[in-house]
């Protein structure tokens, strides 16, 4: 599913209001991005979304910029800064990352899957383009993304899934997802359907987004084409190794 610009922003605008329901609490991997933080001057989040980490990394680094195209999802996560009081050392930044760059950052994060928002090859050579153009030399970007070997078989396709539960303040939302996966274009299509069951009965809305499946040797040629060299790949954010049923495919890799 490629969406128009003005259709995908739609998009995520939507998911901005339910992302934190499920995942505004996830903390598995924020020592990682701490350790990798500390005692750094500038630090972006590429794709910083609701702003999960913002105040982690801001603990550890002089200044933190959040970059996310979404201005529902930089809304809320400027309304989290306010509540967790690192002040002046985050900034926020709307713009698309696949134009946006800065100079002299030390370390680039691109946490919980921001690069496999980039599905075709020319915006997946841009990011990278300008997150080398942003870093200095020697700095590194640390990067995210599912592990293609998994998610190629994990989820039974075209069915319901109900993922979680949640209580809000507006009644119960369940979240279902529908996934599609295919394997020549490495997509990986997820339908989410959010069902709110309050008072006034049941309404449900639909987000529709593509993630790019991407491979460790495709990966590390293209950070290798943008002036990358990857020093360190792993499989969880505890450091296991990158097997073949890891959860995650983490990959460190420094400006040169
Ligand atoms: C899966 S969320 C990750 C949020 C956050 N990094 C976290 O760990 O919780 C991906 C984010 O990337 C942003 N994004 C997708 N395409 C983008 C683009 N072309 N330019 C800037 N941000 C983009 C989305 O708006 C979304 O907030």
């Amino acid at each position: 599913m490629n969406h128009r610009p003005e259709r995908l922003d739609q998009e995520l605008a939507l998911l901005a209001r339910y992302y934190d329901a499920r995942h505004g609490s996830f903390q598995e991997d924020v020592d990682f991005y701490r350790q990798l933080a500390q005692g750094r001057d500038l630090v972006l989040e590429l794709g910083c979304g609701t702003g999960r980490l913002l105040a982690p990394l801001a603990e550890e680094a002089r200044l933190v910029v959040g970059i996310d195209r979404s201005a529902a999802m930089l809304a809320r996560a400027q309304e989290r800064l306010r509540g967790a009081g690192p002040g002046p050392r985050v900034s926020l930044v709307a713009a698309d990352l696949r134009d946006w760059a800065c100079q002299g950052a030390e370390l680039a994060v691109a946490a919980l899957n921001t690069l496999s928002h980039f599905t075709d090859l020319p915006s997946q050579e841009r990011v990278l383009a300008s997150t080398r153009r942003s870093l200095r030399d020697g700095g590194l970007l640390a990067l995210d993304v599912p592990n293609p070997h998994v998610e190629m078989d994990a989820r039974p396709t075209g069915v319901a899934v109900l993922e979680a539960t949640y209580r809000t303040p507006e009644g119960t939302l369940m979240e279902w997802s529908v996934a599609e996966v295919a394997r020549a274009s490495q997509l990986l299509t997820i339908r989410s359907l959010y069902d709110l069951c309050g008072g006034s009965g049941i309404r449900r809305q639909t987000t529709v987004f593509d993630l790019y499946l991407y491979y460790l040797p495709e990966l590390t040629l293209l950070l290798e084409r943008a002036g990358f060299r990857v020093e360190a790949t792993w499989g969880d954010y505890d450091a296991a190794p990158y097997r073949d049923d890891s959860p995650r495919l983490l990959c460190l890799a420094r400006a040169v």
